[in-house]
């Protein structure tokens, strides 16, 4: 193994909770029903393609322009909780974990859907621990697809085969898989029998391949 490639949302930060707030504003003011266990099937799933999970676990469609406007609104509400973030919004040990990772000599990748990753590492000023940012701004298909995945192996330079991915999501560890790589458990993923390891704890890391 030679990388990794980390999801940001829910490894790195815990954002789930400012998605769960602003998808709720708008549910509401729709006169939709969403709840902490709907917000769960948003892991790792693109902003539109969100929305259309919220419309349809409600039965409901809206036409595009509409969608458009939500949208829009979602990420307004989305981005005003995200400039409340610091420096503190990322624990000691995941930073001191991921520059073991790079002493040891692994190239770190950022694999997000997220078209807010840059401006969240900025936040929390975590830009300069990765050599390379895969995210919602430079894919066009959301996880299950490896595209982010992929893309972030080519930014690193390294095979996908030597790539390890570290998820949150069903969805990305489905993506890790079908782009050929290892898909590595933490936190809701944890419990995903695909997953070819589990962590408890992002410091886990530093155990894998030790045989420990
Ligand atoms: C993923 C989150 O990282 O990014 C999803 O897990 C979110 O919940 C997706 O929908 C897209 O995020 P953004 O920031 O582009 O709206
Ligand atoms: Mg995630």
């Amino acid at each position: 193994m030679k990388a990794f490639i980390f999801d940001l949302d829910g490894v790195i930060v815990f954002t789930d909770k400012f998605h769960y707030l602003a998808w709720k504003e708008v549910a509401d003011e729709q006169g939709l029903y969403f709840d902490e266990v709907m917000n769960n099937l948003l892991r790792g799933v693109s902003r539109a393609d969100s929305l259309d999970i919220i419309l349809r676990e409600n039965h409901r469609e809206l036409p595009q322009e509409v969608k458009d406007e939500l949208l829009v609104k979602k990420q307004a509400i989305y981005r005003a909780h995200l400039e409340t973030m610091t420096r503190d919004d990322v624990t000691q040990e995941v930073r001191d974990t991921l520059a073991e990772l790079r002493r040891r000599g692994y190239k770190l990748s950022i694999g997000s859907s997220s078209k807010n990753a840059p401006f969240i590492l900025e936040r929390v000023e975590l830009t300069d621990a990765f050599d390379a940012v895969s995210d919602g701004n430079n894919i066009t298909r959301s996880k299950p697809d490896p595209e982010v995945f992929l893309k972030g192996a080519e930014f690193l330079g390294v095979d996908p085969a030597e790539c390890a991915v570290v998820e949150d999501a069903y969805a990305g560890i489905d993506a890790a898989k079908a782009g050929g790589m290892i898909g590595i458990g933490i936190g809701d993923a944890a419990g995903y029998e695909k997953a070819d390891y589990v962590i408890e704890t992002f410091s886990d890391l530093l155990k894998i391949g030790t045989g420990v």
